[in-house]
């Protein structure tokens, strides 16, 4: 049995459990068209937000589903964006992420920094074996991200979603425990 999470901290950042008091800030960066534009939602309402709050107090990373983190700033505890883990219901060694960060933070090295430690707590603690990611392969700065920590680019998808009103493509990335470990 994986102890309950806690946190995670990197030099500015910590990985923390969704709090009420997030709300706010929730709703405002994922209502930003600019970061919601290769996301699932549009329109991102505080109803919808108070039931992410919610439905993730009860839950631990490494459940099978999806597990949402808060990314803080380290000085003040203010929530800046979200990053998340979903692990395969058959087999909870195989996860896949997800990261969003507000508009304001972005371009600083802290969406880097936050995916690097999720990865490091991914690896190191719930001692997951294959980590992937999906993104649009317009989103250069997800693709980027995702390969500045090494990440390899396993597949370019032709047109394999119908996504927000068109066919687009996407990129999977993925990264192993042992590719990890010797980085
Ligand atoms: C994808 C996303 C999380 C990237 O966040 P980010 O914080 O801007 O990304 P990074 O932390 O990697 O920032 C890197 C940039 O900051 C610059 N930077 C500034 N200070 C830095 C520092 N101290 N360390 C590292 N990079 C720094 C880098 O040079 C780099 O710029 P470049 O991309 O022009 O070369 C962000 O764009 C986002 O939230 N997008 C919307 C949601 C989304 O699409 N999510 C992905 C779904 S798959």
């Amino acid at each position: 049995m994986k102890p309950a999470f806690d946190k995670v901290e990197t030099p500015r950042l910590v990985l923390r459990r969704l709090e009420p008091e997030d709300l706010d800030a929730l709703v405002a960066y994922r209502n930003d068209p600019e970061v919601a534009r290769f996301q699932s939602w549009t329109d991102y309402d505080a109803q919808r937000g108070m039931q992410l709050i919610d439905s993730m107090r009860e839950r631990q990373p490494g459940e099978p589903g999806w597990f949402q983190f808060a990314i803080a700033l380290k000085a003040t505890n203010a929530l800046i964006g979200d990053c998340a883990l979903r692990v395969d219901a058959d087999d909870p060694r195989l996860g896949e992420i997800g990261f969003t960060l507000s508009r304001e933070h972005q371009g600083q090295g802290l969406g880097t920094e936050a995916v690097k430690a999720l990865l490091g707590y991914l690896f190191g603690t719930l001692s997951l074996h294959r980590v992937f990611a999906v993104t649009d392969a317009k989103n250069t700065a997800a693709a980027m991200l995702l390969e500045r920590l090494g990440m390899r680019r396993e597949g370019h998808f032709l047109e394999n979603i119908f996504f927000k009103g068109a066919w687009g493509d996407e990129f999977h990335y993925a990264l192993l425990a042992r590719e990890w470990s010797s980085r």
